[in-house]
């Protein structure tokens, strides 16, 4: 029997994990784990993937370590990255999404993205309203925090006057069919998953964790389709996409899309069962997902389905009467994605050196918007913060914040006050931290 490639799972520190080793059940191999530290650790990790003769890494990458994963995944040619950094693209930000879906022609609201603020300000003076404005950067559901509607020009200056958001950011409202937008997720190009979020009743947004709802009900046949697409064109051996239906014509429009999304453990079983088919040539047999089955298993409490693994459907053999549901409805397989290639990634359209900006632009790259925080328990304790929180300060880079993580880890720093006796934070923009901690 022919050897089977090692696999390792990439981890990060401070974020989330995906996958588990037990997703990959019945691998008869070691899975190894490698994780990445943030700051300086590149050469670290490209050592420890290399000692550890891993073949195949799997699993996301974050926003804010794209660039740096870029450049781990050139220094490693011979190690498969599941899904590829080509595939990530879409995960750093949503001006990465529009990019993706702009070449490969998928269907999106109408977007403009501006580096330069004049020329942002004068499209919004003649485009049609409502606009939606977003922050680009960072990792996507902050639940719609970052994500505006505006009615008119003047509205649109006042938001961006106070935000201050570079790239802007702006799309076409999409007047959404019954308040709400669809998941949909897949694995090897098939829809394996797909419901429907709908906002609150106070709430133009769809954000199911302020009070919204969602259904697994009346999926519609093209949101599937645009999922599809988009997944074929990514090569994503798994993907979500985030759909608007236009409630005047039902054509389906991307919002987002990613490799990087929350899924109950089931799914997350059926992706490692669905790549070690991919990697086996065949000795693992590939999950049968049958189209639509979301639809019952959503009637399931979402606390039991939470503890559900390896859910287990068997091929429909035709025997006594037809049984409707286990035939497979709709056209679509489960396949082998292509190869990825570097000149699958968009052109980037920031301005070539992001250095040469001017300082005030350079910092609102990656602002969080600064809103007043007023509810003391929503401020952050200095030595509880973690390393995502300090990630979303204005003006703070990935570098510093590792560094300022480690100094309150060390006991360096015992407040805001303290870092300033070090030079790589400017003063100003300590103080203006200030505001989001407690005390
Ligand atoms: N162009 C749009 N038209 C209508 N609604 C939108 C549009 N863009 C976003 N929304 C609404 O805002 C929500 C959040 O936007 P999204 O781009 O998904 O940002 P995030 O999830 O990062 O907060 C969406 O789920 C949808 O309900
Ligand atoms: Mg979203």
């Amino acid at each position: 029997m022919k050897k089977l490639p090692k696999i390792g799972l990439l981890y990060l520190d401070y974020v989330l994990r995906f996958f588990d080793k037990s997703n990959f059940k019945g691998w008869p191999d070691k899975i190894e784990t490698v994780t990445y530290h943030w700051g300086n650790d590149k050469a670290r990790f490209i050592n420890e993937v290399r000692r550890k003769e891993i073949d195949v890494l799997i699993g996301n990458i974050p926003a804010t370590a794209y660039e740096t994963f870029r450049e781990i995944a050139a220094a490693l040619p011979n190690v498969r990255f599941i899904p590829s950094i080509e595939t990530q693209f879409s995960n750093k930000s949503k001006e990465n999404v529009t990019l993706f879906c702009k070449k490969y022609g998928l269907s999106i609201p109408h977007t403009e993205i501006f580096y330069d603020k004049e020329e942002g300000y004068n499209y919004l003076k003649t485009c049609k309203y409502p606009q939606i404005i977003k922050r680009s950067y960072g990792p996507s559901n902050y639940g719609g925090y970052y994500v505006h509607k505006v009615d008119n020009y003047e509205e649109a200056k006042a938001l961006l006057d106070e935000k201050k958001y570079i790239p802007i950011y702006t799309q076409d409202a999409i007047p959404l069919k019954y308040k709400g937008d669809i998941r949909v997720m897949l694995i090897g190009h098939k829809p394996v998953c797909a419901f429907w979020r709908f906002a609150g009743s106070d709430q133009w947004i769809t954000n199911t964790s302020q009070g919204g709802s969602m259904s697994y009900e009346n999926v519609p046949m093209n949101a599937l389709e645009l999922a599809v697409e988009a997944s074929k064109a990514a090569k994503a051996e798994y993907w979500a996409c985030d759909i608007a239906i236009d409630e005047n014509t039902d054509k389906a429009y991307i919002l987002e899309c990613a490799t990087a999304f929350a899924a109950f453990p089931y799914i997350r079983d059926w992706i490692g069962q669905y790549i070690m088919w991919d990697l086996s040539e065949g000795r693992f047999r590939l999950p049968h997902v049958p189209l639509y089955s979301w639809e019952e298993l959503g009637k399931i409490s979402p606390s039991l389905l939470r503890t559900m693994r390896h859910i287990h459907f068997a091929k429909y053999e035709p025997s006594a009467d037809g049984a409707y549901w286990l035939e497979d409805k709709g056209n679509f397989d489960m396949e082998k994605t292509e190869p990825s290639s570097p000149d699958d990634i968009p052109e980037s359209i920031k301005p070539e050196d992001e250095d040469k900006l001017p300082e005030v632009v350079k910092e609102t790259l990656y602002v969080k918007s600064d809103v007043e925080v007023d509810d003391e328990d929503e401020k952050f304790e200095l030595k509880d913060i973690t390393l995502t929180n300090l990630l979303t300060l204005q003006g703070i880079d990935e570098d510093s914040a590792v560094k300022i993580k480690e100094m309150i880890d060390n006991g360096e720093i015992n407040s805001l006050e303290d870092l300033k006796q070090y030079d790589f934070i400017p003063e100003v923009l300590i103080d203006s931290w200030k505001k989001y901690f407690k005390g």
